[in-house]
């Protein structure tokens, strides 16, 4: 019998990359023709896995109410969505037996609801970064709170945290910090930021909205003094888009207190003259919940770690070299953030997140003629990240406050900013080399278009038609 290769080889075939929808999709450009879409957007959200949009489409007919529905289609939703709490404590390394995952929408509902939860007692603060994206800074701005500095190139100073937690000595309850920016890609040491803030009696929040996505993160036990106490993240940001977040934090944290949002499912009894509230996750997910969204980030999470997150991060840095090589290439073209230079040896403490400008030509040009002359999507402006964007560029405290001002007053301000290229799972090469040519002729000023600025501040082109139009009627 002839033995064939199939027969012999015992190697076992690695679990493919997962696929993307819509990852063919052409765009049209300022001239008519169209060109495959570029996403180089995935840091503001990521496109959808097919196997999330298979998982929604199987769940959909199966869909019902959860938690309080005795029939059939009932219990299985709420099977499914309370299964998925466990996915969660799967993908970011906590144990049910000590955490809960309370289901919000965001990372930004996340984090307003840990502010609502943390309630100080009188003299206590919180410290958060200049690093913040909003979501994990503007809540912290309602309660007594400090600014870790940062160092001059923009990492967090992990000497100016511990300088304020010895000043405070056992007064900083909580430190929360990103463990990646949504602006440099740059990774922060949370491991010694946690051990930091446990010596000091404080608990660490991790906003873990960007690197999810991209590496592994687990959570630690609760006797671990590098353990993350809190972790926030999306969905959307996970290859899910249907409007799910989780925050994960320990059980004894939604042990008692009153809801950020009251109403139906917050409670175990309600008389005409009292509530008793319900405990763990039930009591921080008032009224209906999400279920299909729920459905989708497990489907998402699971994916993820059927692949292997360490092949994940493998391939993305892979294509973080690639594209530092190539921008570096661009003349003109100013990168942010600390040194690149190790990210081209070994890129270990950077994500594939690429902020620029591009001398001569405002960061709104740029973002615009890539959309519109090379089919491209990248983001542009401050990215919710104001603090960390003046810092990078080296706009001072006095400038922000006058600019401020002036927005108070009324009067026009002509915002800084830089463009965002950010690459995910689904990038190539390819997609790398495509947005260094747009840029390369942007930056030898060969730009086929006239742009006008819109209301909004947007450059488009000047004999754009809209042709939103032309879509399917399923979704115009
Ligand atoms: C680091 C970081 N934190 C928080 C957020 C907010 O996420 P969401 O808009 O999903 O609430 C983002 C979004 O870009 C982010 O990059």
């Amino acid at each position: 019998m002839a033995i064939t290769a199939r027969s012999t080889s015992n190697k076992k075939l690695a679990y493919p990359r997962p696929r993307i929808v819509g990852a063919k999709t052409e765009v049209p450009l300022f001239d008519g023709r169209h060109l495959r879409y570029v996403n180089l957007d995935s840091a503001a959200s990521t496109p959808p896995m097919t196997k999330v949009s298979k998982a929604v489409e199987e769940f959909l007919p199966w869909y019902s109410s959860v938690h309080r529905g005795a029939g059939y289609k009932s219990r299985l939703s709420t099977h499914l969505y309370e299964h998925a709490r466990d996915v969660v404590m799967h993908f970011v390394g906590a144990a049910p037996s000590t955490h809960v995952v309370v289901f919000v929408r965001n990372t930004t509902e996340a984090l307003n609801l840990l502010a609502h939860r943390i309630m100080l007692e009188p003299g206590e603060l919180v410290l958060t970064t200049r690093l913040e994206h909003h979501s994990n800074l503007l809540p912290w701005y309602r309660c007594s709170h400090e600014l870790v500095e940062l160092t001059p190139d923009g990492r967090i100073d992990l000497s100016d945290l511990e300088y304020r937690l010895q000043k405070y000595q056992g007064k900083v309850r909580l430190v929360t910090l990103s463990a990646a920016s949504n602006v440099t890609g740059l990774l922060s040491d949370i491991r010694s930021a946690a051990r930091l803030a446990h010596t000091y009696g404080a608990l660490i929040a991790v906003d873990a909205a960007q690197i999810l996505p991209h590496r592994a993160l687990k959570m630690g036990a609760l006797n671990d003094p590098e353990r993350i106490d809190m972790l926030a993240f999306s969905g959307h940001k996970l290859y899910a888009p249907y409007g799910v977040g989780a925050l994960v934090v320990p059980a004894s944290l939604f042990a008692d207190g009153e809801p950020m949002l009251v109403g139906g499912g917050t409670v175990c009894l309600v008389t005409s003259s009292g509530i008793s509230w319900a405990t763990g996750p039930d009591l921080e997910e008032a009224g209906s919940p999400n279920v299909i969204g729920v459905v989708a980030l497990a489907a998402a999470l699971e994916e993820l770690m059927r692949f292997g997150m360490n092949r994940v991060a493998e391939h993305e840095r892979e294509l973080t070299k690639y594209a530092v090589h190539r921008l570096q290439d661009i003349p003109g073209l100013t990168l942010y953030g600390p040194s690149w230079e190790p990210v081209l040896a070994d890129c270990e403490d950077r994500l594939g997140v690429f902020s620029f400008n591009l001398a001569g030509r405002s960061y709104v040009e740029v973002a615009s003629v890539l959309a519109n002359e090379w089919g491209v999507g990248v983001r542009s402006g401050c990215f919710c990240a104001h603090l960390y964007v003046a810092h990078l560029l080296g706009i001072s405290e006095s400038d922000s406050s006058e600019a401020r001002e002036r927005l108070i007053a009324g009067l026009p301000v002509e915002l800084p900013g830089m463009v965002r290229a950010s690459i995910g799972l689904a990038n190539t090469k390819d997609d790398i080399d495509h947005l260094a040519s747009g840029l390369l002729a942007i930056a030898r000023g060969d730009i086929r278009a006239t742009y006008v600025k819109t209301a909004s501040g947007d450059l488009e082109p000047i004999d754009s038609t809209r042709p939103f139009e032309t879509h399917g009627e399923a979704f115009l």
